[in-house]
């Protein structure tokens, strides 16, 4: 059953959650259990891989009761891209289908002057690869769907990323604003008679 899979990584991520504060440590953790996931040909809930023609969807697939932690599936429909943007906590990202160009920028400190950004890397990322997206002081980028068809994203936050403040940045002044996210609701499976 998938529903055994995810519960089985759920428990594992937990584990992981409570046994450390370390960032770095969680987040390579949750990243080899993400790997697992994927290697074992998890599939994720039909609803919750639906694009949608006007934004990225960002669906809750497993919330901590606490807050402390929540798994997302994030779907871009073709060439659908984000703003460039911070996550406030760690992250893990899982490729699902399609491929993402991530761009990363270095994370200004809050107490400078804004200023422009400066770049960190492009990475495309491809179905079964993991990467550790962010860690507090190291959060800030913008990806944009670069597939043949949806790409979809398995997420790992430190905490429930629809209620987080976030900033989102204008890369080449380096003025932000804040946002929350909320979730996207899936729609209801298509029950067939
Ligand atoms: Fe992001």
């Amino acid at each position: 059953m998938q529903s055994d899979r995810l519960q089985a990584f759920v428990d594992d991520v937990e584990v992981v959650v409570r046994g450390t504060a370390d960032e770095h440590e969680i987040t390579e953790r949750v990243a080899v259990l993400m790997s697992a996931l994927l290697a074992d040909g998890y599939q994720l809930p039909p609803e919750l891989t639906r694009p949608s023609p006007a934004r990225p969807m960002t669906y809750p697939l497993h919330i901590a009761p606490d807050d402390s932690w929540s798994i997302a599936s994030v779907v871009w429909d073709l060439d659908q891209r984000t703003n460039v943007h911070s996550h406030e906590t760690w992250g893990v990202v899982g490729i699902y289908a399609g491929a993402e160009l991530e761009t990363r920028y270095l994370k200004p400190t809050t107490s400078a002057a804004p200023a422009p950004l400066t770049p960190a890397g492009e990475t495309r990322w491809v179905p079964g690869q993991v990467n550790v997206c962010c860690t507090t002081d190291d959060d800030v980028h913008s990806v944009t769907a670069v597939g043949s068809e949806p790409t979809i994203g398995i997420h790992v936050y430190g905490g429930n990323i629809s209620r987080i403040r976030r900033r989102s940045y204008d890369p080449a002044t380096g003025e932000t604003d804040w946002f929350t996210s909320g979730w996207d609701s899936p729609e209801p499976a298509r029950v067939t008679p």
